[in-house]
C-alpha cells in the first residue's frame, strides 16, 4: 500500500491503551480520526504484555491517593494523582467494561481484586496474569470495527510538522515511502523505552519515538531520569551475560501479583532476605525490591522467587506455563532478575495531555503527567494510558487540519545496513546498562553522556544522507538515552528510581 499526504482532524501515534483511548474518545466526540501505529501485531504494544492488571479505587479514594504518594517517594504531583484517582472507576466502567466487556476475574463476591505491592488494599482488576493482551485485544477490535477511527498499521511517525510553536501533524512512513499527514491536533502514545537497555519487558519496538520526535519539535520533557525497573524478570542467563546484549531472549515478566499472593525472595543461600531491606518486605515499593534484589545477586549470585507458598498453577496458569515453555522449574523457585520496566517521565503534559507546544498532546508512557513522580505505583500505567487518553481525546477533536511546508527526506540509500544499528544499538544499551541503571554516579553519568552525544553524533551524520524506519528509531533511542543521561546527572537528590552512590 503506498502512503499519500493526507489530512485529519485528529492524529494518534501509537495503538496501545492510551492511543486507543484517545482515539475513541475523540471519535466520540465526532472528529476525523486517524491512528497511526507502527507495530504490524497486537503484541508490538507494552499494553498487550501487561500482566498485573489496572487498579481502581474502588469506594477508597483516599487510601488509593496516599498509595501513589507514598510509592512516588512523596515526588508525585498532588492534582495529577487527583486526576488519576477521580476518573478511574468512571474510565474502567465506561470503556473497558461498558464498552469492551472485558471479562474481569470475579469469585463469589464480585470482582476478584488483586493486592500487589505497595497497594494498602486488594484493589487491582485483572484476567489472570495477563491482562494487558485481554484489554488490548477487544479494545483493537472495537476501534477496528464499531468506531469511524481510520486505524493505520505498520505506519511509523518519522518526525512532527512543527512551526512556530505548533505542531500540525507528522511526517508517516510506510514500505519506505513517507508523507505528510496534517491534522488539527496530533497525539503521541508512544509507549516505552525499553530498546534503551539490554534486558527490559517491554516490546522490542519501545525505542522512545514519541519522546524523540517531541523533544526535537521543542517540546517540554520531565522526569527523564525516572525509569522503573520491575525485580521480578526472568533471567535465563544469570548473572554472567554480558552486558550491551540484548539478553532479552526468554525474559519474561513474573508478576508482582505473584508476591501479592504471598511469593518470597531467596538469595544464592536460600535466605529470605526482603525483611532486611524494608518493613513491607516482598512488598515494599517496586524501586526497593529492584535495588535489594540486584544487591544480593551481586553479593551472594542467582536470587529466586520461591512460589511453593501459593497454589502457583492455579493461582497463575499461564505464568506457570510460561516457566513450563522456557523449562524452568518453578517448584524450584524461579531465577529473576531486575528488568527495565517503565519510564515514569516523559513529554511534559497538563490534565488534559496538551503538551507545552499548540496542538501536541501526549499519553500514556510517552508522556509525563506527574502521577508518578519518581516511581509508579504497581498496576497504574494502564489506567494512567485510560484516563489520559479519554481526557486529551476529547480536548483534541474539534479542530480542523491546516498545512505547512513539510521537511524534505532524503531518500537515497533507504535500507541501513543492519551492522550499523546493531552496534549503535549495543554500545548505547551497554552504557545504559553499565552507568543510567538501578544505581547511578555522577562519574558515571558525565561518561555516559559523553558516549551518547558521540553516539548521536554519528547517528545525526547518517540521517543526513538517508532515511529508513530503523534509522529514525536508533535516532529517537539516542535523542531519549541522551535526555535521560542529562536529567539524571541534573539531579543530585535520589529519590523512587534515581538512586545515586558513591563511586
Ligand atoms: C506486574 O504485573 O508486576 C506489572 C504491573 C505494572 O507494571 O504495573
Amino acid at each position: 500500500m503506498t502512503i499519500e499526504q493526507a489530512e485529519t482532524d485528529v492524529l494518534v501515534v501509537g495503538a496501545g491503551i492510551a492511543g486507543l483511548s484517545a482515539a475513541l474518545s475523540a471519535d466520540r466526540a465526532g472528529a476525523d480520526v486517524t491512528l497511526v501505529t507502527k507495530a504490524e501485531r497486537p503484541e508490538d504494544a507494552s499494553t498487550w504484555w501487561a500482566q498485573g492488571g489496572i487498579a481502581v479505587a474502588r469506594d477508597d479514594p483516599a487510601t488509593f491517593r496516599e498509595d501513589i504518594v507514598a510509592a512516588s517517594d512523596d515526588t508525585a504531583e498532588a492534582t495529577a494523582v487527583e486526576v488519576l484517582v477521580e476518573d478511574a472507576n468512571d474510565a474502567v466502567q465506561d470503556v473497558l467494561v461498558d464498552t469492551l466487556d472485558v471479562a474481569f476475574d470475579t469469585n463469589g463476591a464480585g470482582y476478584d481484586y488483586g493486592q500487589e505491592a505497595a497497594h494498602d488494599e486488594a484493589r487491582i482488576l485483572h484476567v489472570n496474569a495477563e491482562t494487558g493482551k485481554h484489554v488490548h485485544v477487544p479494545f483493537l477490535n472495537h476501534i477496528a470495527d464499531e468506531t469511524d477511527v481510520r486505524l493505520v498499521e505498520d505506519t511509523a511517525a518519522l518526525e512532527l510538522l512543527g512551526h512556530e510553536g505548533r505542531v500540525y501533524g507528522a511526517v508517516l512512513e510506510r514500505d519506505g515511502e513517507w508523507a505528510p499527514t496534517f491534522a488539527g491536533a496530533t497525539v503521541l502514545a508512544t509507549g516505552g523505552i525499553g530498546a534503551l537497555y539490554p534486558r527490559s519487558t517491554n516490546p522490542e519496538s519501545a525505542t522512545g519515538d514519541g519522546v524523540a520526535m517531541a523533544a526535537l519539535a521543542g517540546a517540554d520533557t520531565a522526569d527523564m531520569e525516572y525509569v522503573q525497573f520491575h525485580p521480578t524478570a526472568y533471567d535465563p542467563a544469570p548473572p554472567e551475560r554480558s552486558a550491551g546484549d540484548t539478553g532479552d531472549e526468554g525474559t519474561f515478566l513474573v508478576s508482582e501479583a505473584v508476591r501479592g499472593e504471598g511469593a518470597l525472595l531467596r538469595n544464592a543461600d536460600g535466605e529470605r532476605f526482603m525483611p532486611d531491606y524494608h518493613e513491607d518486605a516482598e512488598l515494599a515499593p517496586r524501586d526497593v525490591v529492584a535495588r535489594a534484589v540486584r544487591e544480593e545477586r551481586e553479593t551472594t549470585g542467582v536470587v529466586t522467587l520461591d512460589v511453593s507458598s501459593l497454589a502457583f498453577a492455579e493461582a497463575f496458569p499461564d505464568l506457570a506455563a510460561k516457566c513450563d515453555s522456557h523449562g524452568v522449574d518453578w517448584t524450584e523457585g524461579i531465577p529473576i532478575a531486575p528488568a527495565q520496566h517503565f519510564l515514569c517521565g516523559g513529554v511534559a503534559v497538563d490534565d488534559h495531555g496538551r503538551a507545552s507546544l499548540d496542538r501536541l498532546y501526549a499519553v500514556g508512557e510517552c508522556s509525563r503527567t506527574g502521577v508518578h513522580g519518581a516511581n509508579r505505583l504497581a498496576s497504574t500505567s494502564l489506567l494512567e494510558g485510560l484516563v489520559w487518553g479519554r481526557r486529551a481525546g476529547r480536548d483534541a477533536a474539534g479542530r480542523s487540519p491546516e498545512r505547512v511546508e513539510a521537511p524534505e527526506l532524503l531518500d537515497r540509500d533507504p535500507d541501513l545496513p543492519p551492522a550499523f544499528a546493531g552496534e549503535k544499538f549495543h554500545r548505547l544499551r551497554r552504557v545504559m546498562d553499565e552507568q543510567v541503571g538501578i544505581e547511578r554516579t555522577p562519574q558515571g553519568l558525565a561518561r555516559a553522556q559523553s558516549v551518547l552525544r558521540r553516539l548521536k553524533g554519528e547517528v545525526d551524520a547518517y540521517i543526513r544522507t538517508r532515511t529508513s524506519r530503523s534509522l529514525y528509531e536508533l535516532r529517537a533511542a539516542s535523542v531519549v538515552a541522551l535526555l535521560v543521561a542529562r536529567a539524571a546527572a541534573e539531579n543530585d537528590q535520589s529519590a523512587g528510581c534515581h538512586h545515586l552512590v558513591e563511586a
